[in-house]
């Protein structure tokens, strides 16, 4: 059997399937697809025959065989070396191998014990903005508000910089990073590479915020190598550090290129990944206000009478919002497909994959499956806490991968999680939220991540009716 002779939507000629998908909601189609054709079918968007497969153990092979077996697509690589970000997401190889050291050890669990003074003091600061909010009752758009929670974090434990954006009124480093994800989404799916040729006013407002980018990120680096000139003998305290000590040391053909490319890949992987999961999570609150309740008598009773997470430890003490952020994750995770395509000829469940071909890893799908997660649409955080034998099964955490696997694991995972809970505990001893946006189910949106579309919310401060 063909990659051509598997099951899959029939397409019109030249352009396949794309008049049937709207990138924006890629991953709802393709999940669609496979209720009906089943774990691994074949779809045909322009040139490109793409083989798209749900299958887990398929998907935990193709993830731990990176980089040698399979790569992120070659279109990643050029899309993201054009905008200057080809650093450690997007980079292969031996160069993957490099950049992949020094983001690991900038983001290691040392690191963030160290940094997590400053993370509270971010998250202080976000709570002063829903109290303010809550005070003026203005609506929220959350996903923003979180950017800038986030972008402010990533400065600071990564580039030693202290943005603030939290208190900074009118626009931000956020509405240049805003347009790059929609932008790199298009252009990785994209059948034909347009922009090459012609530019829309998307592409131009793209080059804009990728110059602006570029100015700041400039900023931050002379800054960081200034510091290490005024002390040229102490251990760099940062990822930027860290990396300009690897520039200086010549042996380790780092080049600024690859500065700037990492710099603004931490500050994009950062960003709407740990946004948007902190929203749905908030989402779900609202949909579960019992759940709410009880991830709240959980904080109170680690925290009362403190506002927030003081110390980090107790981040790791709060075993139902775990549960609850799990099952977040589980049915809206913001990375819902990942793609790559293989080094070398391949198969996969029995049939051959030519090497170069795409394949689309429906991670989300597998994660709802019954056979991998007892009533998979279900929103059950009780699941997580369950003893193994109690549990109705089944219950394959293998398939739960919210943040990848393998190799190429989110070198952020431990941040975000950090992040998410001391956000969440922040939220919960505080305040009482409901929507302020249309009612009706939220949208995913993928641009990149998936994210709510147009989630507004309004706070109050706690027990103010
Ligand atoms: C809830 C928040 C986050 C989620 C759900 C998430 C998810 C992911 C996923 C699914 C991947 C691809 C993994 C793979 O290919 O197997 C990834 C890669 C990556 N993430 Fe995250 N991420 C989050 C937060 C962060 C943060 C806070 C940072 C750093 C500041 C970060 C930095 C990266 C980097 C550098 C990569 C590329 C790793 C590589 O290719 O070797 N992420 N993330």
């Amino acid at each position: 059997m063909q990659l051509r002779d598997l099951p899959g939507p029939r397409g019109l000629p030249l352009i396949g399937v794309l008049h049937r998908v709207r990138f924006d909601r890629l991953h709802l189609r393709l999940e669609e697809w496979a209720a009906h054709y089943g774990p691994l079918f074949q779809i045909r968007m322009g040139p490109h025959r793409i083989a798209v497969v749900s299958d887990s153990a398929s998907i935990q092979r193709i993830l731990v065989q990176r980089p040698q077996g399979f790569r992120r697509t070659r279109r990643l690589e050029s899309v993201a070396d054009e905008m200057k970000l080809r650093g450690v997401f997007a980079a292969e190889g031996d160069d993957w191998r490099r950049q992949r050291r020094i983001v690991v050890a900038a983001l290691n669990r040392q690191k963030l014990a160290d940094f997590f003074p400053k993370l509270a003091l971010i998250t202080g600061r976000l709570q002063r903005r829903w109290e303010g909010a809550a005070e003026r009752d203005e609506p929220v758009d959350l996903c923003r508000d979180l950017m800038r929670f986030t972008v402010d974090v990533t400065m600071q434990l990564a580039f030693g910089v202290d943005a603030n954006t939290l208190e900074t009124p009118g626009p931000v480093i956020q509405r240049h990073l805003d347009k790059v994800f929609p932008v790199l989404h298009r252009r990785t799916n994209a059948p034909f590479t347009y922009w090459r040729w012609f530019r829309l006013p998307s592409d131009r407002a793209l080059d804009r915020a990728l110059e602006a980018i570029e100015r700041e990120v400039g900023g931050m680096v002379r800054a960081a190598r200034e510091r290490m000139a005024a002390d040229p003998d102490r251990e760099p305290a940062d990822f930027l550090e860290a990396i300009l000590a690897a520039v200086a040391d010549e042996e380790s053909g780092f080049s600024d290129a690859e500065i700037f490319a990492n710099a603004g890949t931490l500050l994009l992987a950062g960003e709407d990944t740990t946004a948007n999961s902190i929203a749905w999570t908030m989402h779900y609150f609202m949909q579960y206000p019992d759940l709410f309740e009880r991830a709240r008598a959980e904080a109170d009773a680690l925290l009362a009478p403190a506002a927030a997470i003081e110390d980090p430890e107790q981040a790791n003490a709060l075993p139902f919002l775990d549960a609850f952020c799990n099952e977040s994750m589980r049915l809206k995770p913001v990375a819902p497909i990942h793609v790559v395509e293989p080094v070398a000829d391949t198969e996969i469940l029995g049939c051959p994959v030519p090497r170069g071909t795409p394949i689309i890893m429906l991670l989300r799908h597998a994660a709802t499956r019954e056979e991998h997660f007892a009533g998979g649409d279900r929103f059950d955080p009780e699941r997580w806490l369950a003893p193994p034998e109690s549990r109705p099964s089944p219950h394959d955490r293998r398939v739960f991968l919210p943040f990848g696997g393998g190799p190429r694991l989110c070198p952020g995972r431990a941040l975000a999680l950090l992040e998410i809970r001391t956000v969440l505990a922040m939220l919960l001893r505080n305040f009482d939220l409901e929507p302020a946006g249309p009612a009706g189910e939220i949208e995913e949106h993928l641009a990149f991540t998936m994210l709510p579309a147009g989630l507004m919310v309004r706070f109050r401060r706690r027990g103010a009716g």
